[in-house]
């Protein structure tokens, strides 16, 4: 299973990369926000770091536009991936791309229908949003057991990104029903490694070891 970071932020994907572990980044038009920095500067700091795919969001709704900033931004460096909405203009520039030889990365997919139209058209990865379905009182987990499936039956290349991941129990769900990739926010990836009993364990360890040794 890949491991993504979800963030713009790179501090925390450098963090993120000294673990060894991470395969790649992806990024919002929120998160860029949330940096107050040039969508375009930060992408190529990243792509200086990670060397797997890293996704630039399109801001545009129609397909020309669409076409037109992710062809910019394909520019930047060889491991950019075009992230477009799940829509029909996306689709649309999805096909577009990938005919180009570009990657992309259909965001905001909701249901599995989207999923099959954008592996149909080519798509790299597909995005389903967990956290936001299980906001509205759903069950996101359902979303990507079914997208596996779908996939699986008909032996569609594209990778299944669970996205909008919010805590160590959507991973290890992703892991159990076979999403083939996650992008997870820095502070769930810390969670990874945590148990008490591992602490505990470590300190009982000492304890006895320095009991016996001084
Ligand atoms: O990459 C987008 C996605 O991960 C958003 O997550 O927590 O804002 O629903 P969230």
């Amino acid at each position: 299973m890949e491991l993504y970071i979800d963030t713009a932020n790179l501090d925390e994907i450098k963090q993120a990369h000294d673990l060894g572990v991470l395969d790649g980044v992806t990024t919002n038009p929120s998160l860029i926000a949330k940096e107050g920095i040039d969508y375009g500067k930060r992408l190529a700091e990243i792509c200086q770091v990670v060397d797997g795919p890293v996704s630039a969001e399109v801001i545009a709704l129609d397909t020309a536009g669409m076409l037109a900033e992710g062809r910019e931004r394909a520019k930047i460096a060889e491991n950019i991936v075009i992230k477009l909405p799940s829509t029909v203009d996306g689709l649309r520039a999805c096909k577009a791309l990938a005919d180009e030889g570009i990657r992309t990365n259909m965001t905001l997919c909701f249901q599995p229908l989207q999923a099959l139209m954008v592996a149909k058209a080519g798509a790299f990865l597909v995005s389903p949003f967990i956290g936001r379905i299980d906001d509205i009182g759903l069950d996101g987990m359902d979303l990507i057991a079914q997208i596996r499936q779908i996939y699986d039956n008909y032996g569609l290349p594209t990778k299944v990104l669970a996205a909008s991941i919010r805590h160590p129990k959507h991973m290890l769900d992703c892991a159990m029903v076979g999403a083939d990739v996650a992008t997870v926010p820095f502070n769930v990836i810390q969670q990874f490694m945590n148990h008490p009993l591992t602490d505990i364990g470590i300190d009982k360890f000492l304890a006895d070891y320095k009991k016996a040794f001084g």
